[in-house]
């Protein structure tokens, strides 16, 4: 895999500037906060792509919420391979409790498959999606559809504020489309 010294180099072009992200999640958090008035919702934010979404609409929650992490992975290079697997579990109890999970982005669906029926396991009192951005063009999964999202975008592989190509880009401050020629060979 060749990566620039500057990753922002590798960058075809930005999706969607940092000005944007934080207005919108900062509409989410506001939104999260009124529908959930009374309660206090766990922030399930599923690693590590949704680091960087789950941090920042936190902090527009206004409500004591609690965190917890888990870890699943469907992606080989830019190709999802349907197949997830839990690989670290950190999960307390969320027995009766109203869990949001974070995700950064939902694709073909089959990840978030995966992670309601783990947690319907676990007896929440309800569940509910947040992702910061939904591919529905690509959806293979019938019935997931998040409550809560933050952008809508195209069938482009993204990467940045969070999201990563083969474990690099998580630390751009922005969502953008990776360059063709980085993963070309790569993939071949
Ligand atoms: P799904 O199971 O196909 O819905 O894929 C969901 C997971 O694949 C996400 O949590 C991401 O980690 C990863 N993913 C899907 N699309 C992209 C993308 O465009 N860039 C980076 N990761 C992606």
């Amino acid at each position: 895999m060749k990566i620039s010294t500057n990753i922002n180099k590798d960058v075809e072009f930005v999706l969607i500037d940092n000005k944007s992200l934080n207005k919108r999640i900062k509409e989410l958090g506001k939104e999260i906060t009124k529908d959930y008035k009374g309660k206090n919702p766990v922030l399930l934010c599923l690693l590590k792509g949704s680091l960087h979404f789950m941090t920042k609409l936190a902090e527009n929650i206004t409500l004591p919420i609690e965190y917890e992490c888990l870890k699943a992975s469907s992606y080989a290079n830019t190709v999802s391979t349907g197949k997830v697997s839990v690989l670290v579990n950190m999960l307390n109890s969320i027995k009766d409790k109203d869990v949001i999970i974070i995700e950064d982005i939902v694709d073909t669906g089959h990840t978030m498959k995966n992670i309601l029926a783990i947690l319907e396991k676990e007896g929440a009192r309800s569940i509910e999606i947040a992702t910061l951005l939904n591919k529905q063009a690509r959806r293979e999964v019938e019935g997931i559809n998040p409550k809560y999202v933050g952008f809508e975008i195209p069938d482009y592989f993204v990467i940045g504020f969070g999201l990563d190509y083969n474990e690099f880009y998580r630390n751009l401050p922005y969502i953008g489309v990776l360059k063709e020629e980085v993963y070309k060979n790569n993939e071949q």
